[in-house]
């Protein structure tokens, strides 16, 4: 706390600063010099907070403080907030960064001084300093547009029973295809989407694809055939989610353990509503399979907490098991915790046979990778289907 007193002057235009202040009680006036006169800019009272602007792009004080009244100040260390500003979403730094900037021109405006001319940019520093923000924001509009145009589609990776060899199931995984750069990967624009609210628009499509394609898989694989849909934490929570995929099953009349929902624990970070979501689409009968569970900030609490049926074993253990020990220990102790929690193992990105005999001989019931065969689309993925109607028939 640092107390005040009137008539005293907090810091001056142009001087270098060290922290910003939050006004507990009192008053104080901000005022830029213009010649010998001062121009006030405003006064601003207890909950307000000043001298930020020096902090959070280090540039020298923009406007003078002086105390009006006796109060106390508590200080903004430019830790407690740069740090803030540096973690924020790279669209909220620019906005961040523009509003500083319109606010210096308008304070050079009161002063007389040109915000136009040869020694200043005409383009916004902020916008030219910031290319990451600018492209995400292009990545955003792109996306929005390709969902207009309907550019979104499930490809589709079989998944087999390792015991019989069988394909038992799918994955959907989302593709964008794009008229001008092809097959684009959802490396490329899932965080985008995720973090903005496109997700919705985007996920809620995959759901209706992939249920509307599922009677023919049935069809084709066998009528207990299931497909594995990812959902993203903001999904699952929208009001209406299960509604929605009630609706879809209903009208593709597949049954609703054929539906498993594949999510990350991050899921739990939506709180409550998340577990309570999760157990209401236990009571309709769709499977929950934990993905990428052992990748992030783990949490067993999470996994007590969570009605699942399945869990996926990540690619990147079943990757290493051959040659780490440390990876083949981890896969170990999921397949014990499975065990213990009732859960079906999926594991993830095999791809040698190798690793395809060490998963079968710990007993792992079910696998997908590229040894059997990458994602593919809906044509291709049920030509699939030839070796396993033999099979049925031999
Ligand atoms: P994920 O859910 O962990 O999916 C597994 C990823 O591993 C997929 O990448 C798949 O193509 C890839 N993969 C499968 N087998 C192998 C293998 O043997 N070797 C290698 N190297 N890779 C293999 P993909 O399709 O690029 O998807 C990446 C991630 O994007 C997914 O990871 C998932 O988190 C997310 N995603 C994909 N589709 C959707 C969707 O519809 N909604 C949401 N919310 N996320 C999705
Ligand atoms: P800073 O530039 O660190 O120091 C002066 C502070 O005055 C500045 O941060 C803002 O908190 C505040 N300030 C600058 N210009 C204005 C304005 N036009 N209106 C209100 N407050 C301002
Ligand atoms: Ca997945
Ligand atoms: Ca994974």
């Amino acid at each position: 706390m640092r107390p005040m007193i009137p008539g005293e002057t907090i810091f001056r235009e142009g001087d270098i600063g060290d922290c910003a202040y939050l006004i507990e009680s009192g008053e104080v006036q901000i005022f830029i010099e213009k010649g010998e006169t001062e121009v006030p800019l405003r006064v601003l009272g207890p909950g307000e907070v000043f001298g930020e602007m020096a902090l959070i792009d280090d540039t020298p004080r923009s406007a003078s403080c002086r105390a009006l009244s006796v109060g106390q100040l508590i200080v903004v260390t430019k830790e407690q907030l740069v740090d803030r500003v540096h973690k924020a979403d790279p669209v909220v730094r620019l906005l961040v960064q523009v509003l500083l900037e319109r606010l210096r021109s308008h304070n050079n405006h009161l002063k007389g001084k040109p915000n136009f001319g040869p020694d200043v940019p005409h383009i916004s520093h902020a916008a030219v300093e910031n290319k990451e923000a600018l492209e995400r924001i292009g990545l955003e509009d792109r996306i929005s547009t390709a969902l207009d145009n309907d550019e979104f589609i499930p490809y589709y990776q079989p998944i087999y029973d390792l015991t019989s060899g069988t394909i038992i199931g799918c994955e959907a995984l989302m593709r964008w295809i794009s008229k001008t750069d092809g097959v684009i990967s959802p490396y490329v624009f899932m965080d985008v989407m995720e973090e903005s609210w496109l997700i919705l628009r985007a996920g809620r499509r995959m759901l209706e694809k992939a249920l509307a394609d599922l009677p023919v898989f049935a069809e084709n694989f066998g009528e207990n055939f299931f497909v594995g849909v990812n959902v993203s934490g903001r999904q699952f929570v929208e009001p209406g989610f299960v509604d929605h995929i009630e609706n879809c099953r209903k009208l593709s009349n597949v049954k609703a353990p054929q539906i498993k929902l594949e999510l990350t624990e991050r899921i739990m970070t939506e709180g409550e509503t998340a577990v309570q979501t999760m157990q209401e689409c236990r009571n309709f009968g769709y499977k929950l399979a934990i993905d990428d569970f052992g990748t992030g900030f783990s949490s067993l609490q999470y996994l007590a907490q969570m009605p699942l049926t399945d869990l996926k074993i990540d690619r990147s253990f079943v990757l290493k098991m051959i040659e780490d020990d440390k990876s083949l220990s981890v896969i170990r102790s999921l397949i014990h915790m499975a065990e213990l929690l009732g859960l079906k193992l999926i594991a993830e990105g095999v791809e040698t046979k190798e690793q395809l005999a060490m998963l079968k001989g710990l007993g792992v019931s079910m696998g997908q990778g590229f040894l059997f065969s990458k994602p593919l689309p809906y044509e291709d993925f049920l030509m699939l289907a030839q070796p396993n109607k033999k099979r049925k028939s031999a």
